[in-house]
């Protein structure tokens, strides 16, 4: 009869691991400690017995029982506790609440608009490549027929990084230009390509001057390439930006390093042409620089200015993003206010 109880308490502990939910337990009890459960017939069977022998065999079914019903309570507790719990929910975990919502992070809106200019760019058959911040003399000013001590130099105020003599100094790049000397000294014509970038000036800042800010530089150069190529070139561009209603105006000015040279400026969003803030009561904001490429500067590049000519254009990305989303403050777009980022 002892090892009929030993047996029957493994088995009853084996079946108890077993036991996923609260009804397969119930069943185990009753099985094993119920009215007609197995323990229970063995304990009935013990009256049967001598009375030293019952003593004894009693003791031991007793143990057993009791060893039974704590495994039965311990089980009971287990199958109470949570099935999600870690050290930051000791509580357990309700996965019938509602998800917190995942902040979405967003390009900034000169990463939006940069990506479309380089878009409608690309669909006119520009590549696009990039240029180095950091910039010798020689390529932000000397290569683009500004020399030494030429006037010109006052148009962009430097940041300086080192002044070694001449093309030898080091600076941070003025304007995305440079970029048309590296190209033009790598590629032979036909060249059509496009520079983003970021440029840095030593400059007071007002509502629409930042001393760092974006331009797109644009570089066409092949045999035949007239004013025509580059009007119609940025008119079209300015029409797929800003639709084919919007004013764009085109105006002579000055570059050393193009001739003839322009500038656009598209009628004011905000005032719609009346004058306010943004356009310096204008009804105007000037959007780039460009023009033909100067024939000195193809020389310098070996490219014969008697057989190819070129057309160039720098354009102010902030400003474009500025008429494009009506912002009246270029210092919005660094400032890193959440509130005004969110927007777009
Ligand atoms: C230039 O930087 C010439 N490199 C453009 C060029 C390229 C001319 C190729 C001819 C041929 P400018 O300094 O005007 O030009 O700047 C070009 C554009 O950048 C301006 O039309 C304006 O849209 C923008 N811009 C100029 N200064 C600032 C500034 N401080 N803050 C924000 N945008 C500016």
């Amino acid at each position: 009869m002892l090892e009929q109880l030993k047996d029957l308490h493994t088995q009853a502990l084996e079946e108890l691991n077993k036991v996923e939910n609260p009804r397969e337990l119930e069943l185990w009890r009753i099985r094993h400690l119920g009215k007609k459960g197995s323990l229970t017939k063995v304990l009935r069977s013990l009256a049967a017995l001598p009375l030293e022998e019952r003593r004894k065999k009693g003791a031991q079914a007793n143990e057993i029982k009791k060893s039974l019903e704590s495994s039965l309570e311990e089980k009971e507790k287990s199958l109470q506790e949570p099935l999600f719990t870690s050290p930051m929910h000791p509580q357990g975990l309700d996965v019938t609440l509602p998800g917190r919502p995942i902040p979405a992070g967003r390009l900034h809106p000169t990463t939006q608009i940069l990506n479309e200019i380089c878009d409608i760019f690309r669909n006119m058959g520009f590549q696009v490549v990039e240029g180095p911040d950091v910039e010798w003399d020689y390529y932000n000013f000397e290569a683009l027929n500004i020399p030494q001590h030429h006037p010109a130099r006052d148009m962009f105020a430097t940041m300086w990084i080192d002044t070694g003599m001449g093309g030898k100094a080091r600076l941070l790049r003025t304007h995305t230009s440079p970029m048309q000397i590296r190209l033009m000294e790598k590629e032979r014509p036909p060249i059509r390509t496009i520079v983003p970038g970021r440029i840095y000036r030593y400059e007071a800042t007002d509502s629409t001057h930042e001393s760092i800010f974006y331009q797109v530089e644009g570089l066409a150069v092949d045999k035949g390439i007239t004013m025509g190529d580059l009007k119609g070139t940025l008119f079209d561009f300015c029409h797929c930006l800003f639709g084919e209603e919007r004013k764009v105006r085109f105006r002579c000015d000055y570059f050393p390093f193009v001739e003839p040279g322009v500038e656009v400026a598209i009628g004011c969003s905000a005032c719609q042409g009346a004058g306010c803030r943004l356009c310096s009561h204008s009804g105007w904001l000037e959007i780039l620089g460009a023009g033909m490429v100067h024939p000195d500067v193809l020389a310098r590049v070996n490219i014969d200015p008697k057989i190819y000519s070129g057309f160039a254009f720098g354009l102010g990305v902030e400003r474009i993003a500025m008429l494009r989303y009506g912002i009246d403050h270029i210092r919005l777009f660094y400032s890193n206010d959440l509130r005004f980022l969110k927007q777009f």
